[in-house]
């Protein structure tokens, strides 16, 4: 066996198997019954975002914690409904008496769940807490997005758990 042959055949092998780990560690999963045994916390106007209303979820583990003034679990899911403003005519957003938009369809669903060893498969820089993003279509099929941007506009919130809504998901009780 030449050298560059032996060194291909371990080479890709492992390639491949870090390839399986890697994905099997990602693996969060579309949580299908979000809207029956999730809280809705909050919705809101996106920022830097003007065509978009964001309609946010937590799972008990996560409104307990943040109920409790306590950091968010391993077990935290958290969903978050992207949804197209109504336009006007004009392609203008039309907003309410309230002066909030009114959302249309459903476009994306952004979900994150914690888990500490996930943290294992990222440099420092990319670790985000154990926190997982995946985008979801409205009907739950995974995206594939990559998820660096998530990780980088998320990572610097490590005050609020890494996420921007965390003092809503106590609720108003
Ligand atoms: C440019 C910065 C940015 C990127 C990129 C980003 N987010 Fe966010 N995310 C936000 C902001 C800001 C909010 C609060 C709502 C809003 O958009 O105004 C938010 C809210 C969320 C929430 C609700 C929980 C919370 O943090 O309050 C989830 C879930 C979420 N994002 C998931 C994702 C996923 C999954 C991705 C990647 C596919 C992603 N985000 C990419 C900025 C970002």
């Amino acid at each position: 066996m030449n050298r560059r042959f032996a060194l291909a055949a371990f080479a890709l092998p492992a390639a491949l198997a870090l390839g399986a780990a890697a994905l099997e560690d990602r693996s969060l999963a579309f949580p299908s019954d979000y809207r029956t045994s999730f809280s809705n916390y909050l919705i809101s106007d996106r920022m830097g975002q003007e065509d978009q209303i964001m309609n946010f979820w937590a799972n008990d583990i996560a409104r307990k914690a943040a109920q409790a003034g306590e950091p968010l679990p391993d077990g935290s899911v958290l969903v978050a409904e992207i949804y197209k403003a109504k336009k006007d005519e004009a392609g203008e957003v039309i907003e309410s008496q309230l002066g909030r938009r009114i959302p249309g369809e459903m476009s994306v669903i952004l979900v994150m769940e914690r888990k500490s060893g996930w943290a294992d498969q990222y440099p420092d820089d990319l670790k985000v807490g154990g926190w997982e993003f995946e985008a979801f279509s409205p009907t739950g099929e995974n995206l594939n997005r990559d998820t660096t941007a998530c990780r980088e506009c998320h990572q610097p919130l490590a005050d609020t758990e890494y996420t921007w809504s965390y003092p809503h998901m106590a609720g108003l009780n």
